[in-house]
């Protein structure tokens, strides 16, 4: 059975950068728990299920021959739809269907390329606001693959309490605290958390990054996006889209896209800047979730309590389910961040 919903698994997923496949490269990727090949052609990036229909052996581990696949064990060769286009050392007469390899649903979206495993997803992948604005100066980041489950990553990602002492210092601070009103917004599919604060937070990357603050709002767009956006008094600050893709049970392959409003500095100097000090913070939540997956695992299964700050409640887990909620909005939550 497998480990992921339904609504998961026959999701649009995030795979790699456009960059990274480049023509005649070829990497696999997990996506929940199935292996696919990615590969360059001269039309662009190409995807198959990571199976050589001949004898099992791997699509990945062979070559790519005039834009085709070729498998490294007895070289038969596939195109880009999985067809199979040449056995060596044997006359094909014409194409014949059960050669073919499987073919994965492949869009490439501002440098990013996702895939579908299933026809019941979307006939295009569903992108947050701002993903391809033009006003806007983007940068990616990519950090491997992650050890963790994506929900639990996206779970920390939609929950501010965990950064005043997870990132103490970095984000907030746990000996001194700010208040703050927290407001949930439940949408029919998806949900999203306003923190209205008075100041920027007192860790170190606010001060440095942000002139003023008057709101960050954190949005999940099911199955595997969160988008958080810090307003100042005027204008976005800065926006970040995470994209979770679930590779297996246990891991995952996260990639973030900064966007920033153009003007002021450079875009390389933002990208510098946002680096640097994001890096210590990513360092921690992925420790953070590798160990988190670790308890889980010795216990055989997760068993969560939630407590007074855990205020999505289960509204998280329905989503990524792939329910659809009532929506509304809740009471305004007074707490300190
Ligand atoms: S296993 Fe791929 S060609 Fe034989
Ligand atoms: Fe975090």
């Amino acid at each position: 059975m497998s480990a992921f919903p339904d609504a998961v698994r026959n999701a649009w997923h995030m795979v790699a950068l456009s960059r990274d496949i480049g023509a005649a490269s070829i990497r696999q990727v997990y996506v929940c728990g199935t292996p696919v090949v990615l590969w360059g052609t001269p039309d662009g990036p190409a995807a198959l299920i990571d199976r050589c229909p001949h004898r099992n052996y791997p699509l990945s581990e062979g070559r790519v021959i005039d834009g085709a696949i070729e498998c490294g064990y007895h070289g038969w060769r596939f195109d880009g739809a999985g067809r199979c286009v040449a056995v060596p050392g044997c006359v094909l007469d014409g194409p014949d269907k059960k050669l073919d390899a499987q073919p994965v649903r492949l869009a490439e979206r501002h440098g990013a390329i996702f895939v579908a495993l299933s026809d019941d997803a979307p006939a295009e992948p569903p992108l947050p606001p701002d993903f391809g604005n033009p006003d806007l100066d983007h940068f990616w980041w990519q950090q491997g693959t992650w050890r963790g489950r994506a929900y639990d990553a996206i779970e920390n990602v939609m929950d501010p309490f965990h950064t005043n002492h997870l990132h103490h210092g970095f984000i907030r601070r746990r000996d001194k605290r700010l208040p703050v009103d927290l407001v949930v917004t439940t949408h029919a599919d998806g949900i999203d958390m306003a923190i209205a604060q008075t100041q920027p937070d007192l860790g170190l990357m606010s001060r440095f990054l942000e002139k003023d603050r008057e709101r960050s709002i954190t949005r999940y767009y099911p199955p595997t996006t969160v988008q958080a956006r810090w307003e100042g008094t005027e204008k976005l600050t800065l926006c970040v889209t995470a994209i979770f893709t679930p590779a297996t049970e246990g891991t995952f392959t996260p990639f973030a896209r900064f966007s920033t409003p153009k003007g002021l500095a450079p875009g390389w100097l933002k990208q510098a800047a946002i680096r640097l000090f994001l890096r210590p913070v990513v360092a921690q939540d992925r420790r953070a979730l590798a160990k988190q997956y670790a308890v889980m695992e010795a216990f055989g299964n997760p068993q969560f309590v939630s407590g007074p700050g855990d205020i999505l409640g289960g509204r998280l887990h329905r989503l990524w389910k792939g329910e659809r909620l009532e929506p509304g909005q809740d009471e305004t939550v007074r707490g300190e961040l």
